[in-house]
């Protein structure tokens, strides 16, 4: 399948994996790439750029396809090093950064003098609009149903792919809710050039995850999703847990009050106790409704090869059909 998006990246299957906290190491990142997506390194989980650097060599030896960096620009008290991260990257012959949080203006000038392909994920149209005038390459739209941070407008992909398509003149991929070939039709459909998954990749043979995490995505429904730190207008959809329970608790009663020192227990180093150790009590980590289409854990050729042949037959036999009467 050839879209904007994969000639952009030079990739095979307009399919994209997306950063995700302690999961987007190497392993992930080089399966998905040599499954022909695009496989993304989180930089973040890196604590040094040091660090981010032997994980894309490392990446490297694990593939000779291209592949990726999320930079996560969160609103923190000590600032990562970014523009050493980007260093980094650049140094590392990366070709394509996922962004994602606070927009990237500042650190564009860098990317771009590398002839870095920067896409932007973001939640709404006026912040994929903000990044097609600051010189982003493409867009990751994030709807209301993704795994993670999907902002404040709670504005789901069936409505929100189709404004986007309506107004970016650049390519976006549809992100949020993608599974299956399916999703893929049907993001290409609502005007997108090819779709970005995180809690699916997570549920495949070569995530570097707790096999308890793989085992909780399939054994979740569409319905097992809670939104988080609402008040605090930092809203993360997370998998439920006793964890989060106890902290939805403490968000009930402390209602206008609520700081994030309340619930720090709950949301703070959870990530390495659950994607490591298995804790699946431990606490908030994300997880999207898309969890509910989630049956089994096949290896990323296994799942890009699937939706490719679901699309091919969507497309061509049943779609075709239909438009033939
Ligand atoms: C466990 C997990 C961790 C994530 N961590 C990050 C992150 O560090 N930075 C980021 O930009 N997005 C992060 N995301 C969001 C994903 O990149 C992606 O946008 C999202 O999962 C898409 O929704 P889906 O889960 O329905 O596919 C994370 C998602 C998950 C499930």
């Amino acid at each position: 399948m050839k879209t904007r998006i994969t000639e952009m990246l030079g990739i095979e299957h307009p399919i994209v994996q997306g950063g995700m906290h302690f999961v987007g190491f190497a392993e992930l990142a080089a399966a998905v790439s040599n499954a022909g997506g695009l496989g993304i390194i989180t930089g973040l989980t890196q604590k040094t750029p040091e660090l981010l650097a032997k994980e894309i060599a490392r990446c490297r030896e694990m593939t000779d396809k291209p592949f990726g960096v999320n930079l996560t620009f969160l609103p923190t008290f000590a600032t990562p090093p970014y523009p050493e991260y980007i260093q980094a990257i650049i140094e590392g012959g990366v070709r394509a950064v996922e962004t994602a949080g606070r927009n990237p203006e500042a650190y564009m000038a860098q990317m771009k003098a590398a002839g870095i392909k920067v896409i932007h994920k973001c939640t709404s149209v006026r912040h994929s609009l903000k990044a097609e005038a600051i010189g982003c390459d493409a867009v990751s739209v994030d709807g209301f149903e993704c795994g993670g941070h999907p902002g404040e407008d709670d504005v789901p992909n069936f409505i929100l792919l189709p404004r986007a398509a309506e107004e970016l003149k650049i390519p976006f991929i549809a992100s949020g809710g993608m599974a299956d070939g399916r999703s893929l039709v049907g993001a290409l459909a609502l005007g997108a050039e090819g779709i970005n998954m995180g809690t699916r990749f997570m549920a495949t043979k070569e995530a570097p995850i707790h096999e308890n995490v793989k085992k909780a995505i399939v054994a979740a429904s569409e319905l097992d999703t809670r939104l988080i730190m609402r008040k605090l207008r930092n809203t993360e959809r997370v998998l439920n847990n006793s964890g989060v329970d106890r902290l939805l608790q403490i968000e009930r009663e402390k209602g206008d009050a609520l700081k994030i020192d309340d619930i720090v227990d709950q949301v703070a180093g959870i990530y390495p106790k659950v994607m490591i150790d298995g804790d699946m009590e431990a606490g908030a980590w994300s997880c999207g409704m898309v969890a509910g289409l989630i049956h089994d854990i096949p290896s990323c050729k296994e799942l890009v090869d699937r939706i490719m042949s679901q699309a091919d037959e969507i497309i061509n036999k049943r779609l075709a059909g239909m438009s033939r009467g």
